[in-house]
């Protein structure tokens, strides 16, 4: 893929905008509600400007280029379950016996001549332009600020790319990157990343690091960028795999690091251990601001770029977004190699609405008693699957994972207080819910088993309900039933929260005849209708031990916490579209949504 607007033109359906739009917040707004429609499209920003800089850049910003499904296939030439397959048959690979196998092999073997990169000693396509220290000012690159509560503009899709202390071991990592002036860029690789342990190793033998960025080129570096690859495999083997071709590398101009020949644009510098500084706030992909917090600073020494770049950028926030299709891709190709630590795995599904680490749900083969709890620890003792908040295990009959409503009610049907388990473990650096960072709730259900007994004794309609858990507490204002055909119904209600729930779950209890699974969400910002938002909201909310009660009928506490729950840290707020911009591009007819849409998917505040 040599120009990749041009194949996105012939294959990607790709929508060209021309207008001088702004890269604070109109290019990032549109790219954000575009993702979000039925059969989204790539964009190529032909003209970004920044109107309080007073800059026009003279590059184009290309977004969404993971838009869908479809063009996501098409950028990996494959369907996924296909590298799956390529990857699974290569994990199990056994010496040969005879001849015949021998030959059979020649083929598998063959191919994996193209997983390593080939380092080439000439100057690369992406060095068509040396731009030298003295005249480096990032404020040539047409750097996004997505949001308006965003620290600054950030670098969304920046391929980090570090190596080891001793040069061993080469990374790619996909971080994003703050821009701070005309050349420091904040390194935000949080503590579990494999660039953070290469920093640790510089840092303690008081050394600088180098790091090269690059951006563009291929559109799979950014995706092997963000592949939870176990630690010391470089990600370019997993592109050569993937591609069927070597990733052609050469040399960066001021370090040793290797960077793809094609990429549009370079960023060479060196982070000094000493030096960190404030990074954020930055809305993120949980649909929420990450808070300030310190990071080491990239003193950028030289830039280069090919002769005509473009600028690749995504847009995080809430679901969904680009960020879906690249999931999507990935939890499939990982499939295999989750199956060596939990061989009965049949199958796996991250819905986008639980932004990957918040949800997953795995049907297997159950063998034996407390093989799901099995499961759940192997899961959450593994690389980046330990991120994993919330696990749910179903058995082989159960139906496909990602049928919504079917594995819904076949969860519900089997979901048994006895079979959850809530402990504790390592959360993403992310997560903004555990009282404490880094460590927090972990929630597993088993729900392996064949139906539970008892379903709900003397259920009630909505308004009844309602009715009665007013007279108990008038701070409850909605209540919905969802799923009231199965053994464990949802009752969920909005409240005006002045007091921790665990006050008003006590006070329910009087109504256990009529309740099996009740979940609290705040009224402001949530609605009641919307499920698909409301799953987003509480998988996110919540940190299963200080949250979730199992008697006398399950509760869980997805309203935002604060003091009055012991909750010291900052509780962020959620990522919302300016009403002003959105207005001016509707106006603009850059955009086409309507109330409805901008309430489904919380892109403005509500009552
Ligand atoms: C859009 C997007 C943005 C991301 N931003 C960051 C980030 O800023 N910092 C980070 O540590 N991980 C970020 N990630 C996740 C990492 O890319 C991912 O964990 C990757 O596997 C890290 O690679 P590593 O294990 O080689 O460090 C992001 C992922 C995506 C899809």
């Amino acid at each position: 893929m040599q120009d990749v607007v041009q194949w996105l033109k012939d294959h990607g359906n790709l929508k060209i905008i021309n207008e001088p739009l702004d890269v604070e917040l109109e290019i990032p707004h549109i790219a954000y509600v575009e993702v979000k429609t039925d059969n989204s499209r790539p964009i190529l920003f032909s003209n970004p400007i920044n109107k309080k800089k007073n800059i026009q850049y003279d590059m184009p910003v290309l977004m969404n280029i993971f838009a869908n499904k479809e063009l996501t296939e098409k950028i990996f030439d494959k369907h996924p379950d296909d590298v799956a397959q390529g990857i699974d048959k290569l994990l199990k690979i056994k010496p040969p016996e005879g001849f015949l196998e021998k030959l059979k092999m020649l083929p598998d073997l063959i191919a994996l001549k193209n997983v390593f990169p080939k380092r080439s000693k000439k100057r690369g396509t992406c060095q068509e332009i040396i731009i030298p220290k003295s005249e480096v000012d990032l404020d040539k690159l047409p750097i996004l600020k997505t949001w308006e509560g965003d620290g600054g503009a950030f670098i969304t899709m920046g391929q980090v790319y570090t190596q080891s202390l001793d040069g061993s071991m080469q990374n790619l990592g996909m971080y994003r990157l703050q821009q701070y002036d005309k050349n420091h860029l904040g390194m935000h690789w949080q503590i579990h990343k494999d660039a953070s342990h290469f920093f640790d190793q510089y840092q303690k033998a008081g050394k600088k690091m180098p790091v090269t960025v690059a951006i563009g080129g291929d559109p799979l570096y950014i995706w092997c960028g963000q592949a939870p690859m176990p630690h010391g495999m470089f990600e370019m083997l997993l592109y050569g795999f993937v591609r069927g071709k070597n990733a052609q590398l050469v040399k960066s101009i001021s370090n040793d690091i290797q960077i793809p020949n094609d990429v549009d644009i370079v960023i060479e510098g060196f982070v000094d251990p000493e030096n960190l500084k404030i990074e954020g706030p930055f809305g993120d992909h949980t649909g929420y601001y990450t808070l300030e917090e310190p990071y080491p600073v990239l003193e950028v020494e030289t830039i280069t770029m090919k002769e005509k770049p473009v600028f690749q950028a995504t847009v995080v926030g809430k679901p969904p977004l680009e960020d879906k299709y690249m999931g999507w891709a990935t939890e499939r190709i990982f499939l295999p190699m989750l199956k060596p630590m939990a061989p009965d795995l049949l199958d796996y599904y991250m819905p986008e609405n639980g932004v990957f680490h918040n949800l997953i749900l795995g049907k297997m083969k159950t063998l034996y008693k407390g093989h799901a709890q099995q499961f759940m620890h192997a899961f959450w003792g593994v690389g980046q699957m330990s991120f994993v908040k919330h696990a749910i295990f179903v058995n082989e009959d159960a139906p496909k994972l990602d049928d919504d409503l079917a594995i819904t009610e076949y969860i519900l049907n089997r979901l048994d207080p006895k079979k959850i388990l809530i402990t504790q473990g390592i959360i993403d650096a992310l997560d903004h819910t555990a009282n404490e960072t880094l460590v927090g709730g972990k929630l597993g259900i088993d729900a392996t088993a064949n139906e539970v007994a008892d379903a709900i004794k003397t259920p009630l309609s909505d308004e009844s309900l309602l009715e009665r858990m007013k007279e108990v507490d008038g701070n409850i204002l909605e209540c919905r039933q969802y799923f009231s055909h199965t053994k464990n119904p949802i009752c969920l209600i909005t409240v005006h929260k002045v007091q921790s729930m665990q006050n008003m779950i006590a006070k329910l209890r009087v109504l256990k005849e009529h309740i099996k699974v009740l979940i609290i969400v705040d009224k402001i910002n949530n609605d009641i209708n919307e499920p698909y938002m409301l799953i987003w909201r509480v998988v996110n909310n919540i940190d299963a031990q200080r949250d979730i009660v199992l008697e006398p009928f399950i509760a869980v506490d997805g309203t935002n916490k604060s003091t009055v729950d012991g909750f010291n840290r900052t509780w962020p707020g959620d990522t919302f579209c300016t009403k002003e911009v959105l207005d001016s591009l509707q106006e603009r007819k850059l955009i086409d949504i309507d109330e409805a849409f901008i309430k489904k998917f919380g892109l403005l505040p509500f009552n």
